[in-house]
C-alpha cells in the first residue's frame, strides 16, 4: 500500500497492487533523458527557459518519489557537451539551473538523507555552477540514501575518450599491462566506476535515441520510452516505466525458460 499516494485515480488500483507485489524487483538504478522542455513551452507560446524551469519541478517530484520507492540511484541528464550548442540566453539558464533547484532543495534532501553527485566535465562549468555543485556534494556526501546523480556537461564518447586515455598512461607508466585490461577495468576508469549500471533508462517527449548517454553503461539496460513532455511527466508515469521494466524478462543475451 505504500504506492497508494503516487496513483490518484481508481484505474491505477490494480497497478498499484502489482508493485506492491513486486517491490522487491524496484530497479536499483534508474537513468533518465528529461526531454520536451521546449516543445512544453512552445505548445504554450512561452519562452524555452519557461519549458527548463517547469521541468526543474518535476526534477524534485520524481527524486522524492525515487526516494520514497527505494531506488537506489537516479541519475539525470541535465546538460549534454552538446547543449552548449543552444542560444547563450538559454545555455544561461540551465546553467543557473542546479543553484536554484539546489537553493529550495537542498533543506529536503537533507532531510531525506539523499546523495547529491555528479558525472561530466566539471571544470568546464561556470564557476557559480560548479560552487552549487560543490556544495552540495560536499554538504550530502555522508548522506545513505538515493543517489541523485546529475549528468552535466556530459558526454559518453568523450567519457569513453578520456577513460582510454587514462588507462593507456597506466600501461605506458607500466601499471596496468593489455592483458590486464578486461570489461571491469574499463569500468573503472568510467565516471560511473562507483555506481551500478542503469537497469532502467527513460526518455520523455516521444525522441528514441540515446544522444551520447552513458553508451558503455546501457548496454543490458532497460529501455522505456514516452510521449509525454518532461514538465508533464508525473509519479504516475515514474510508476508506469517501473512496471513495465518488472514485466521485462531479462536475459543478458542468455536464455530463461
Ligand atoms: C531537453 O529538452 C532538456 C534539457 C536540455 C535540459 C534538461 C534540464 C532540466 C529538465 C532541468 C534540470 C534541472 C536541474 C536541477 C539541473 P529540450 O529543451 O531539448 O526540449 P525540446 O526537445 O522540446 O526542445
Amino acid at each position: 500500500m505504500i504506492f497508494k499516494k503516487f496513483f490518484k485515480k481508481a484505474k491505477f488500483e490494480k497497478r498499484e497492487s502489482e508493485l506492491d507485489s513486486n517491490i522487491e524487483e524496484i530497479p536499483s538504478h534508474i537513468a533518465i533523458i528529461m526531454d520536451g522542455n521546449g516543445r512544453w513551452a512552445k505548445r504554450r507560446a512561452m519562452p524555452r527557459i519557461a519549458g527548463h524551469q517547469e521541468g526543474m519541478k518535476t526534477v524534485r517530484r520524481i527524486a522524492r518519489v525515487a526516494d520514497e520507492l527505494g531506488v537506489k540511484v537516479l541519475t539525470l541528464y541535465a546538460f549534454s557537451t552538446e547543449n552548449w550548442k543552444r542560444p547563450k540566453t538559454e545555455v544561461e539558464y540551465l546553467m543557473s539551473l542546479p543553484e536554484k533547484f539546489l537553493d529550495e532543495f537542498l533543506p529536503e534532501i537533507m532531510e531525506r538523507n539523499i546523495c547529491v553527485q555528479m558525472i561530466g566535465e566539471k571544470e568546464g562549468l561556470p564557476e557559480h555552477t560548479k560552487r552549487a555543485i560543490n556544495k552540495a556534494m560536499e554538504k550530502t556526501k555522508n548522506n545513505t540514501g538515493l543517489i541523485l546523480n546529475f549528468a552535466l556537461n556530459y558526454g559518453s564518447r568523450a567519457e569513453i575518450v578520456k577513460a582510454m586515455k587514462s588507462m593507456m598512461k597506466e600501461v605506458q607508466e607500466g601499471k596496468l599491462t593489455i592483458e590486464e585490461i578486461t570489461e571491469e577495468t574499463v569500468n573503472q576508469y568510467l565516471m560511473t566506476s562507483h555506481l551500478p549500471e542503469p537497469d532502467l533508462l527513460i526518455r520523455t517527449s516521444g525522441e528514441v535515441r540515446l544522444s551520447n548517454f552513458m553508451l558503455w553503461q546501457l548496454a543490458y539496460t532497460e529501455f522505456w520510452f514516452t510521449e509525454t513532455l518532461w514538465p508533464d511527466f508525473d509519479e504516475e508515469d515514474f510508476m508506469e516505466a517501473i512496471q513495465a521494466y518488472q514485466k521485462r524478462n531479462r536475459r543478458y543475451g542468455g536464455l530463461t525458460d
